[in-house]
């Protein structure tokens, strides 16, 4: 399955001042030539800072979110032409956090989809089951909503990611068992697969995120259709999220 390029990605959420970016300066130099994607997601205030420093280089930025118009009376947010324009190559979109505190829908998160993908970004569009649907052993009908209603027909193997982030994996420091996250990825591909042909499914990468640390993410790597990470906490430092990233070359 070598031809999906591994991809560890960065989600720094609400973290990081101007002086953060000495960690990327760092990462910079400790991955100049890495065999996979590297990716960055800052607040939009680093954005273009993060990017003129990355351009060229070994680290791809992101943003965390776009509105679904490229332009407009929208007070505070911003488009995906608009991250595009500060540098940046991908954008999350319907991550667990938005979908809590904004109450974003997977109707809201499949039109941001479509503006982003116009935009020219490619998008990391996040599904994931809470504990209780979980523990009512709902998570694969849960998942296989989310993919249908978020994620746009037009998706691709080039402009789409799909991250499985169960909730009560983040930030808990509690992470799922290789079963669990192997039966997931497995189903998430078949889906995409069913969905959107067999070319586009098996060319769509999937990250696992929920509290990847250095220590564990080897293993994960490991399980079937893991394509790599996307790390919130364990992200936001360099001597962190370096071994994250050197984990990916014993995956390889
Ligand atoms: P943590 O790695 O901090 O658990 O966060 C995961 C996440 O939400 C990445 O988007």
């Amino acid at each position: 399955m070598d031809f999906r390029k591994k991809l560890i990605a960065g989600n720094w959420k609400m973290n990081g001042t101007g002086e953060m970016l000495d960690e990327v300066r760092e990462l910079l130099d400790a991955h100049p030539k890495p065999k996979y994607d590297i990716l960055i997601c800052p607040p939009a205030t680093l954005l273009a800072a993060m990017s003129s420093l990355t351009a060229e280089r070994s680290i791809l930025t992101g943003g965390q979110d776009c509105h679904h118009e490229q332009a407009g009376a929208h007070t505070g947010d911003i488009s995906g032409q608009m991250l595009a324009d500060a540098g940046a190559s991908f954008v999350i979109l319907g991550h667990s956090e938005r979908r809590a505190d904004h109450g974003e829908t997977d109707d809201n998160v499949n039109v941001k989809a479509r503006a982003a993908i116009a935009a020219g970004l490619k998008v990391v569009i996040c599904v994931g089951e809470t504990l209780a649907e979980r523990e009512a052993a709902n998570t694969l009908e849960i998942i296989a909503g989310q993919l249908a209603g978020s994620v746009p027909d037009l998706a691709t193997g080039a402009n789409l990611v799909v991250a499985y982030e169960p909730v009560w994996a983040i930030g808990t420091g509690k992470v799922a068992t290789l079963e669990q996250i192997g039966e997931v990825h497995d189903f998430i591909r078949m889906q995409l697969e069913k969905r959107l042909g067999a070319g586009v499914g098996r060319s769509t990468r999937l990250l696992y995120g929920g509290s990847v640390k250095a220590g564990n993410a080897a293993e994960i790597f490991g399980v079937s259709n893991v394509d790599g990470a996307l790390v919130g906490g364990a992200s936001l430092k360099a001597a962190d999220f370096s071994p994250i990233i050197n984990a990916l070359d014993a995956a390889s």
